[in-house]
């Protein structure tokens, strides 16, 4: 059980909610990820998981937009408010490797796991460039990120278009050498930016999204599809939520 601390809007139907988590702050590390129980009734039945933003000494952040019950219920709390959560789950992102540049690209609330990301890279003296995508430019934070680029569908900040279309004009004509690429967001942009990574050869790891329930490995409702044909699936709960581009097949 851990307390609320805060939680506010910090643009446009975005919520950051701080948790005094001493013992998860401690032990976590960037892409991992808590599974919050977020009401006190049977509804809703299953947890719900949540990237680990940042953390600062014994707080945590998380970031997240309203979409269900679930994340209703989570953006209506109050300071002292408890919440039972377990966490931190899941395999951090690969931060070591000989690449220069961080190349971190986020869509929607896939920049939850970034400032968390940006710390530690910072810490390990690499460059950061952060992509940021969003439907319109109310809608994007770039809190406590660096070197920020934006693209938005409707075209209100940056470039109009997806945030892999700005990556892509970025990349193009680079040398692919020194970069590592992070990426997080829906399934479908993932897919594109897996793509775009294999033909520009850069190294690039992915954090999954997608629905979950146990958290731990126990209930198999997780399989993401493996591509090197040593097993079928993995487990995005326990074998993730990140992995290398090309370990996974996403459809
Ligand atoms: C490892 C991991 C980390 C995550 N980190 C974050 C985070 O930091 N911030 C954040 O805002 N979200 C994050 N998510 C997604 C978040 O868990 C879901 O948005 C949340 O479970 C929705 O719960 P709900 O009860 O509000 O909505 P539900 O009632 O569960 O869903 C409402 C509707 O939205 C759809 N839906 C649910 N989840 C998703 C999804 N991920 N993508 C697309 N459609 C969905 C459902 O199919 C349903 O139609 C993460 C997911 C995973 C697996
Ligand atoms: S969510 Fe239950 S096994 Fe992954």
């Amino acid at each position: 059980m851990v307390k609320v601390v805060d939680r506010r809007e910090i643009v446009d139907g975005i919520f950051n909610l701080i948790l005094h988590a001493p013992e998860i702050a401690y032990r976590s590390a960037p892409g991992q990820f808590i599974n919050i129980r977020c009401g006190e009734g049977c509804l809703p039945l299953l947890r719900r998981p949540f990237s680990i933003s940042r953390v600062d000494g014994d707080l945590i952040d998380l970031m997240f937009n309203v979409i269900g019950h679930g994340t209703r219920m989570l953006s209506s709390k109050r300071a002292e408010d408890s919440l039972d959560v377990l966490g931190p789950l899941g395999v951090p992102f690969g931060i070591a490797g000989d690449y220069e540049t961080a190349l971190l690209v986020g869509g929607g609330l896939g920049i939850a796991p970034f400032p968390f990301l940006t710390d530690f890279l910072l810490k390990q003296k690499k460059k950061i460039l952060t992509f940021v995508g969003a439907r319109t430019g109310h809608q994007i934070s770039e809190r406590y990120m660096t070197n920020v680029h934006v693209a938005t569908d409707d075209g209100t900040r940056g470039l109009r278009g997806t945030v892999v279309d700005l990556l892509k004009q970025y990349l193009a004509g680079q040398p692919s050498r020194k970069y590592k690429i992070f990426g997080c967001g829906p399934t479908q942009m993932l897919k594109t930016l897996s793509e775009l990574a294999s033909a520009n050869d850069v190294d690039c790891e992915l954090s999954l999204e997608g629905d979950m329930a146990c958290g731990m490995g126990i209930c198999q409702g997780c399989p993401v599809e493996r591509a090197d044909g040593k097993k079928k699936y993995s487990l995005v709960c326990t074998e993730g939520p990140t992995f290398n581009s090309k370990d996974i097949i996403l459809r």
